[in-house]
This record gives C-alpha cells, structure tokens and sequence, in this order.
C-alpha cells in the first residue's frame, strides 16, 4: 500500500497521477481515492480466505462513491448496507441483490420492503420488535425473509470508545445469553428464515485477541442452535480489521484468516466478512490547501482551506492522519512543530497539534493519508461550506466520481414561507 501514495519528480502521486494535477483540476479540498490501493487489499482478503465458502460484503458506509463501491463489486464484493439509500446505492453501483446484506438498528418497514425486493442475501436483526416487523412485511409480501440476528458478544474490542460496540452496554444486538429463545422464536414467526449468526464487535482493532473471544462465541452458539434444530448456514463474522494510520501497525490479515480458520474450521458454514476501512482507508487521500499561515503562541498555524466538516475523524474520535506535503521537502529541510486547523468556526476544528511538518506556507498543497474510509461519507456542509469533490485515480487516469457541491445547490430546496415575504426592516425590529 506504501507505494500508493509516492513521490516521483518531488511531487506526490496517487499511483501515477500526480496530486498536484488533480488540485489543479478539481480545486481543493478534494478526495482522491486509488482503485489499485482498494484492489489490493480485497485480494490481500481474498487470498487469506482462499478455499473457504465466504462472501465479502463491503461495508459501504465507509466510502459509498458508486465508483468506489463499483470498483470493488467489479472485484467480486458483495454490500454490507444499513439504509435504504445505502441499498440504493448498492444497486446503482451494480452490486446484485444476492451479495448484499442489511444491517443496522433501525430499519423501517418501507427499507425491509424495499431489501425484499430487491432479493438481498441476508438482514441482520438487532432485535425482537426488529424481528416482529420483518416477519410481517415479509408474510404480507408471502415471501420469507433470510436472517441472521446480531448477538452481542459482551467484548470489550480494545479501539476507541466510541467505535465500540460488542460491549453489554451497547446498543448493538441481542444479548448472547438471550440468542437461544430469540431464534426460537424468529423460527416460528411467519415470513422469517433463521439462517445465520451475526456478530461485529468495532472498528479499527488492531489485535487478534477481541477477536478470538467474539468469534469463539459465535461458533459455540452456531453449534448450540443447530442441537436445538435451527439449520444455521452462515456465519457473519463482521468487520472491523484495524489499518495504519501512523507507524507501521496494522492488523496481520494472514494471522486473522487463520484464527477464524482455528474457530470456524469445523462447521461447515458458509462465512461472511464486512469490511469498510480494510478495504478502503489507506487507499484514499483528502488534498487540502494552506491558505494562511499564522504564527500562534507557541507554535504557527497552518490554516487549511479543508475543515472538520470535510474530514471530521480527528474531531471526533481525536483520529491521528498522516500529513504530507505535496511538495515533497527538501532532504535537509528542518521540521517544524506545527498547528494544522481548519477554516470552520470551531475550537474543535483542529486537524493536527505540534505535528512536525516542514515549513509551510500558503498555497502549499497538503494531503491528509489514511482517508478513504469515512471521510467523504462524513462531510457535510456545516458553515454552508461546498463539499469536496472526489476523484478515482487508476493507473495514469482519472476521474472525478463526484464534483464539487457548492453551497447554492445545497441550499437549492431551502424555502422562505410566504409570512416572511416582506421585505427586511432596515433598523429596529418588526415583530
Ligand atoms: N459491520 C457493521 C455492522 C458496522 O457497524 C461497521 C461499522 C462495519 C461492518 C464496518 O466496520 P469497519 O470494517 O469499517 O471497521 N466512523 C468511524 C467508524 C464507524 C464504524 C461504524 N460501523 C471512524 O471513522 O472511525
């Protein structure tokens, strides 16, 4: 993945398009997402899988540019979604019905219907009212749907806390110790087919031991509901394979497929994987400009043009992205402590602090690593800010996935009723 992302002729690339190019083209800031970075790493997923009955769902929420989900449906992912419009999305992208499977807490009926639809492979319930409204939707279609019902594990996955989620305490699915009686039911209720076991226990995890105990528990539970006479088939393992964001750290694929290998070996089902970031964080960029420099306190800041808006992981979950210079540094050029911020009206909107970066200055072009999952996805247009546009680099070529939205389109549908039609008051008030 290291060679993604490259400097050729003191300028970095994106595989063979130089990034300087596509701030010229497209402006800034922009997202530029490399098809070989995301290619890669499917294969890397598939060769640890080789042999085994398994379909990868892509987690679309990570990055669902149709180009993006396309390039890897053109590779053989399936979808992982969690609304109608992230099922919407799945299908414009071409991915068939049969490879995606619906998840998330709160589907409506409308979104059931839909997924029924369009023959969807799987839809993970998180719980009995969840499971009472399938079966309804789906007996009054006289069809039944597929369900794997998502057990909480109770562990804890060792990422930040707040892309945790197989903890008891969280909101995400059924408690194991309830799994045996829910399936039972869900194996009497018109219009469900109780066919697989669920489980994700976070993102971002960077060692095998969360793992191990989540998926051990899913393969005792397989075993238990196959003795109680449910004819599980398939085993949805979920994502949340931990990828680099500084170091060198990831988590070692290999060593993962072999540890589910370990657990799974002996059941003869059928797995499902849904990665997101795995498949998409290290093969995207967010390309930003520095617009002011300004010497701070302490240290100065470099006041980008790009904000928390568009890329709000270190806002939120105090993210650590790598920042390189377009312009690659002199050898010799001394680092500089430096305050990396955003244009936005926010203490919050602070991409980076004291990160040693060599002297910028303004127009210099900067690219933040590490975001092609949720990134874009995220952005929104707080401060009536545009939002970026995205590009798809492949080989030498690319292509922008989606242009720029400027703030009038955005607020193209906003409306004035017809009580505020008078004109303004020049001074003193009104009403
Ligand atoms: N499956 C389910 C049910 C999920 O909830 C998620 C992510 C995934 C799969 C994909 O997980 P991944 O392989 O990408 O770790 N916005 C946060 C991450 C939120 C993850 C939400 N669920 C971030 O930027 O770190």
């Amino acid at each position: 993945m290291t060679d993604i992302f490259h400097y050729k002729d003191g300028v970095l690339f994106a595989e063979e398009v130089s990034l300087a190019a596509i701030a010229e083209t497209v402006g800034t800031p922009a997202y530029v997402y490399a098809a070989k970075g995301m290619c890669d790493q499917l294969a890397a997923l598939q060769d640890a899988f080789a042999g085994q009955r398994m379909m990868i769902c892509y987690a679309i929420k990570a990055n669902s540019n149709i180009a993006v989900v396309k390039t890897l449906a053109n590779q053989g992912a399936g979808a992982e979604i969690v609304s109608g419009g992230e099922l919407q999305k799945a299908l414009a992208a071409g991915v068939p019905g049969t490879m995606i499977m619906f998840a998330g807490v709160a589907k409506s009926r409308d979104e059931m219907a839909m997924a029924l639809d369009a023959g969807i492979a799987q839809f993970n319930v998180e719980s009995v009212p969840e499971l009472i409204a399938l079966s309804e939707v789906a007996a009054a279609k006289k069809t039944k749907a597929p369900v794997a019902i998502r057990i909480n594990p109770d562990v804890a996955a060792d990422t930040h806390e707040k892309i945790s989620t197989g903890r008891r305490q969280d909101k995400f699915g059924i408690a194991y110790d309830q799994a045996g009686e829910v399936y039972a039911m869900a194996s009497s209720l018109a219009g469900i087919e109780p066919i697989g076991v669920h489980l994700h226990i976070g993102s971002q995890i960077m060692s095998l031991a969360p793992f191990e105990t989540a998926y051990q528990r899913g393969a005792d539970l397989v075993r238990e509901l196959r003795a109680q006479g449910i004819p599980i088939k398939r085993l949805d393992l979920g994502g949340g394979m931990g990828v680099r964001y500084r170091g060198d750290v990831r988590l070692d694929i290999a060593a993962y497929a072999d540890l589910v290998q370990t657990i799974t070996g002996d059941l003869d089902v059928e797995l499902l994987l849904e990665p997101g970031r795995y498949l998409v964080a290290e093969a995207g960029t967010m390309l930003a400009k520095v617009r002011y420099m300004k010497q701070g306190d302490e240290r100065p800041f470099a006041i980008l043009d790009a904000g928390m808006n568009d890329l709000i992981r270190p806002a939120l979950y105090d993210a650590y992205h790598e920042i390189l210079p377009v312009k690659e540094a002199a050898p010799n050029a001394e680092l500089q402590a430096t305050d990396v911020v955003g244009p936005i009206c926010e203490s919050s909107d602070i991409f980076a602090r004291g990160r040693a970066l060599p002297p910028l200055e303004p127009e210099d072009l900067v690219a933040f690593l590490g975001a092609g999952a949720y990134g874009a996805v995220m952005a929104s247009d707080y401060n009536a800010r545009p939002l970026a546009a995205e590009v798809l680099v492949d080989g030498d070529r690319f292509s922008v996935v989606r242009p720029r939205i400027e703030p009038a389109l955005r607020f193209a549908d906003e409306r004035i009723p017809e009580w505020l039609e008078t004109p303004p008051v020049e001074c003193g008030r009104a009403c």
